[in-house]
């Protein structure tokens, strides 16, 4: 930032045909890679936004609750920006997680069972003087910085996709992926938003018409795990077309799995849960009942990586799952 010109944390990622999955669906589709960026998924796009406009305020310390993807790339941010940083993550996270956070020079506390517990002592934390908390999700400038991903898809693109497919957690991809679309003129573009069974608090919301929280996150795709959507995400549920389903641990395992020996990449499984709207064959049952329009030009699967995964992770999802 040498020059005093502003500079993303975030890189532009390939959008790449992949014929695996386009051979699947019958019509051609791409992947966003977000599973290349620098802190593993696209996280860095809204975070690195979020912590470089709170250093120009003058924060001194950046705290951020995370079920891992968040942290890293408030981590990888506060490392860039000479702040120090503290990541509260919930018990039982996963190890290479809490290194790959202690590597980037954090500070890691464990709190609470899931995500929500541990935001409490963030914010509890972030009342010292100087300290700002980091919203994984929440947040108008971590939307902002999201909906980059957007201007990249019109740049690579030019025309608009069929749809746009994309997990939801918090909600704060969705927010952002709906403000992209709107600012480049492709509100009209469908955005199947997936979550799996037990981490499924925007389908439970949209349903309601209101926000609801679920008693407990049961799904394997911990970092799916926010038990109340941002109120943003549902709001951009009434702006742009957005098809909300949910699918099973087992299918967004088994779509890592497929996903690996096809594209050669292993994702967390909650990007899983956006692959397996086509390994499981959701888009075509969508488009059958007269949800999605038939046929489609393309379809954009927003790939969203996730720290949470190695070899030996998957295998035990599988065998937690019954699956070879
Ligand atoms: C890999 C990955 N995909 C998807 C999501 C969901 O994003 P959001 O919480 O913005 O809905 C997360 C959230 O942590 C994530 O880490």
């Amino acid at each position: 930032m040498g020059d005093g010109r502003a500079e993303h944390f975030h890189v532009s990622t390939p959008l790449l045909e992949s014929w695996a999955l386009s051979q699947l669906l019958g019509t051609t589709v791409y992947l966003k890679c977000e599973n290349v960026q620098p802190a593993g998924s696209f996280k860095i796009r809204g975070i690195g936004h979020y912590c470089q406009e709170v250093a120009k305020r003058g924060c001194r310390h950046l705290v951020c609750s995370s079920g891992g993807n968040a942290g890293i790339a408030a981590a990888y941010s506060a490392r860039k920006l000479g702040l120090p940083a503290t990541i509260v993550l919930p018990e039982g996270s996963s190890p290479q997680v809490v290194k790959r956070l202690q590597g980037e020079g954090a500070e890691v506390q464990l709190a609470g069972k899931v995500w929500d517990e541990a935001n409490v002592r963030a914010r509890e934390l972030a009342r010292q003087d100087g300290w700002v908390d980091v919203p994984p999700f929440d947040h108008p400038l971590i939307w902002e910085g999201h909906a980059s991903l957007v201007q990249e898809l019109k740049a690579a693109l030019g025309s608009p996709p069929g749809a746009l497919v994309l997990a939801v957690g918090g909600g704060g991809l969705l927010a952002g992926v709906a403000a992209g679309l709107e600012q480049v003129g492709w509100q009209d573009v469908p955005i199947v938003a997936v979550e799996t069974r037990g981490a499924d608090s925007f389908h439970a919301a949209l349903r309601a018409g209101k926000l609801v929280t679920l008693p407990d996150i049961t799904s394997v795709a911990r970092c799916l795990g926010a038990k109340t959507v941002a109120a943003g995400a549902l709001e951009c549920a009434r702006r742009v077309k957005v098809v909300s389903e949910v699918v099973a641990d087992a299918e967004a395992v088994s779509a890592v799995q497929r996903f690996l020996d096809d594209e050669r990449m292993l994702v967390e499984p909650a990007c899983g849960a956006a692959l397996a709207a086509i390994y499981s064959g959701l888009l075509g049952r969508l488009q059958a009942e007269g949800r999605l329009p038939s046929p489609l030009a393309s379809v954009v699967v927003i790939v969203c990586g996730g720290n949470s995964i190695d070899s030996r992770e998957l295998q035990a999802l599988k065998t937690q799952l019954g699956q070879k």
